[in-house]
């Protein structure tokens, strides 16, 4: 489809990138390869998501809970991720040509200085773009974002720069990591997993969420369709009527 098969488009889509592991299993193959197949999707419905006209697209890559899991697994999906940082550089110029702002929202000071000094990288050489913002979530925990908001908060009363009452809905925003974006429209989950881990807590307070039991690396641009007209279809209130 084009964005032009839709009467409305969400701004911001958020998606929990879930079922790497299980689709592995499935094969007999390891989870590690589940992750170089759901890193694939990931460029598939990137890319394609930037086509159809979506400005703000964010997908969840590493929660701060994923450290739990085994060292190879983590160390597997760090190093697909340098993988994409690398190419990210490498295609600066294309990427520059659709206008695709890249952010990694997240806690940096736990990733590898090699892998920092290429996010930095990326996000400065395309930080005035302003078509797509693909925003990637690694070491992400939204408790922890909300808290290290409150924290900068803080900081700022004791500095005598704020007051209880300077604190609004608005200014909590602008602490966050997706600080300036639109909150999400349209959170979607596969894998059959039906909950939220850590994700954007704050930012989907009104997004309207779509569940599919398809595994991430079997997922389609006909999944992520399907999930836009069932948007399109439901009835936003915001608590009204
Ligand atoms: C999502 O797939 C990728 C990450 C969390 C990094 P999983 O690895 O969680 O896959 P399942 O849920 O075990 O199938
Ligand atoms: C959420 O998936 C995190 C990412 C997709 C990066 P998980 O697989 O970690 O979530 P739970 O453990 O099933 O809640
Ligand atoms: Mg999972």
């Amino acid at each position: 489809m084009t964005g032009s098969d839709f009467t409305i488009l969400p701004r911001h889509v958020a998606v929990i990138m879930d079922g790497n592991g299980r689709w592995a299993k499935q094969r007999g193959l390891s989870r590690s390869e589940g992750h170089i197949e759901g890193a694939k999707t990931f460029r598939k419905i990137g890319e394609y998501a930037g086509n159809l006209g979506i400005q703000h697209i964010t997908f969840y890559a590493f929660s701060t809970e994923n450290w739990s899991r085994p060292e190879a697994e983590v160390n597997g999906i760090m190093a697909l991720f340098g993988e994409y940082l690398n190419e990210a550089l490498n295609r600066l110029d294309e990427n520059r040509k659709k206008g695709i702002r890249l952010r990694f929202l997240g806690d940096k000071s736990a990733i590898s200085p090699a892998l920092r000094e290429l996010m930095d990288s990326v996000e400065k050489y395309t930080e005035d773009m302003t078509k797509v913002n693909l925003n990637i979530a690694v070491n992400y925990g939204s408790q922890q974002e909300i808290t290290g908001a409150v924290k900068a908060l803080c900081e700022k009363a004791k500095n005598g720069g704020l007051s209880p009452e300077d604190i609004t809905p608005e200014l909590i925003s602008s602490h966050l990591y997706t600080s300036g974006q639109p909150p999400v429209d349209l959170m979607i989950r596969p894998s059959g997993e039906q909950r939220i881990s850590n994700f954007l807590l704050w930012q989907s307070a009104y997004a309207e969420f779509w569940y599919s039991d398809v595994l991430w690396p079997d997922f389609t641009e006909k999944d992520f369709d399907e999930a836009l007209l069932a948007y399109q279809k439901r009835n936003r209130r915001f608590g009204g009527i």
